[in-house]
């Protein structure tokens, strides 16, 4: 009988000690160590995933080599027919990788992946649920449309008894949902504690590994929006993406927080439908799509994420502060730098805003922070402020810099391409960028400015 073995973990970063302490020295936070039961066994030695093969292994020692002498071999990537998902993960699937998918309850996580695991005709597919039932997930699949022969439901919570079914099933990708609710027999605290988060991780990294399986995880995030467990699960694992939006918009956003096989920046865009989540390629359309044409208050913005432009309407509402201090809030973009573009339109062209509550909002739920959407910002906040619209076919992409001059933004070539694709006629930009830009190739009028005054004038006249 083994010996029963308590330690307590910090439930906020994983960090272990001996006894309970009040502070966790590592992190800082106050009352997060929880006891949980450790028990190890004898015979295996920390790992359920080949726990007898891997004493051998362990063994055999690494020698340093010339960076030079080792060969570069890239793996070819797995594509998942999932355009979105391929460009978030950086061209497809890497094997051997473990990527972690994190978000809301109800964002829609166990549908992108049931969706994911169903296009994946050419490969065997193992989807383990700790959270449905099969006739849940049948239920779903039957939602989704066409069912594939090769993928298949393991309900099942123990990772010992799920990479026992793995052996005999040999999948070429496996989905686990969700981590949380997986438990080792190796540890004997309850599912979803740190130990046990970390143990299955573990495990299922050594399989991934070891076997050149892609194994795709779904992770709970708890009320501050980081994903529950400990710090650790977000080092082990290669990928982690989030998956984003408001769960009362069909907009679902994967976003890519740490990627070991390509870009931070991609962003991947869908829209929650009856039928599972659509792939949106163009997402200008929809953020563009609910315009009225001629209100005050409204401005486009050409803005990139990651390396795909898009436009987006930035909405704001200026109206006379009715108590002393005047209100500033915004939502999608820094509200610092909304303060910032207010003071130098207060200083430099000479508006009142400090009588006036400002409201800003980035329509369609984004959150950006690109400095090209500031011209955008000002130009909707003076159009709100003095009830003048700005023209429908005008949209804007430039930085504003502290003495009102308008500095230039990167890549304005697939800015300008995107607004030209999209029907806009006319471009407010920095001289500066303006300088060297053969203007014969695009169908759009570009605006150089150097002042936003100039600006202004241009757009209100
Ligand atoms: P789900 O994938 O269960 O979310 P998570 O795993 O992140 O908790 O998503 C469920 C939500 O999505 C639910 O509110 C219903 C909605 N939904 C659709 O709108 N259309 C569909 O085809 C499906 C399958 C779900
Ligand atoms: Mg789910």
């Amino acid at each position: 009988m083994a010996k029963l073995k308590t330690l307590y973990f910090c439930q906020n970063c994983g960090a272990q000690s001996a006894k309970w302490i009040g502070r966790c020295p590592s992190c800082g936070e106050w009352n997060t160590y929880v006891e949980e039961v450790i028990q190890k066994e004898e015979t295996t030695a920390n790992n359920a995933w080949k726990a007898s093969t891997s004493v051998g292994t362990t063994s055999k020692a690494a020698r340093p080599r010339v960076i030079s002498d080792i060969v570069f071999e890239e793996e070819p990537r797995i594509r998942t027919q999932d355009g979105e998902l391929d460009r978030v993960l950086g061209g497809g699937l890497v094997p051997g990788s473990l990527v972690l998918i994190g978000g809301e309850p109800g964002i829609g996580k166990s549908t992108l992946m049931l969706q994911i695991a169903m296009t994946l005709r050419q490969l065997k597919v193992l989807y383990v649920s700790g959270e449905e039932s099969e006739q849940q997930i049948k239920m779903r699949a039957e939602r989704l449309g066409e069912q594939h022969p090769n993928c298949y439901i393991l309900t099942e919570t123990n990772t010992q008894n799920i990479f026992k079914q793995i052996d005999q099933l040999q999948p070429n990708v496996v989905v686990v949902d969700s981590i949380q609710t997986l438990h080792s027999g190796l540890v004997e605290s309850g599912a979803g504690s740190v130990s046990q988060v970390r143990e299955c991780t573990q495990e299922l990294l050594k399989y991934a590994k070891e076997t050149g399986t892609p194994v795709l995880l779904i992770g709970h995030i708890t009320k501050d929006g980081s994903i529950a467990g400990p710090k650790i699960l977000e080092h082990m694992v290669d990928t982690v993406l989030q998956f984003e939006g408001d769960r009362h918009l069909s907009y679902r956003i994967l976003r890519t927080i740490k990627n070991r096989f390509g870009s931070t920046s991609e962003l991947g865009i869908y829209e929650m439908q009856g039928t599972g989540l659509r792939q949106v390629s163009n997402p200008s359309e929809i953020l563009l799509s609910q315009r009225t044409e001629s209100l005050s208050g409204m401005a486009i913005g050409a803005t990139l994420e990651g390396n795909r432009p898009l436009l987006v309407e930035v909405q704001a509402l200026v109206t006379p502060a009715t108590y002393g201090t005047p209100q500033r809030s915004s939502t999608g973009f820094d509200a610092k730098r909304l303060n910032m573009l207010l003071a130098v339109l207060e200083k430099r062209s000479g508006l009142r805003l400090g009588q006036h509550d400002v409201f800003l909002n980035i329509a369609g739920g984004l959150r950006l922070d690109d400095p090209a959407l500031d011209l955008a910002v000002c130009a909707a906040v003076v159009s709100s402020l003095n009830d003048l619209p700005i023209r429908g076919e005008i949209c804007l992409a430039a930085e504003v810099g502290l003495s009102g001059e308008i500095r230039a933004v990167s890549r304005l070539d697939q800015r300008l391409s995107e607004a030209e694709k999209l029907g806009f006629a006319e471009m407010y930009i920095s001289h500066f960028n303006a300088r060297g830009l053969d203007m014969s190739r695009y169908g759009i009028r570009v605006q150089p400015a150097g002042r936003l005054d100039e600006v202004l004038q241009g757009l209100f006249g």
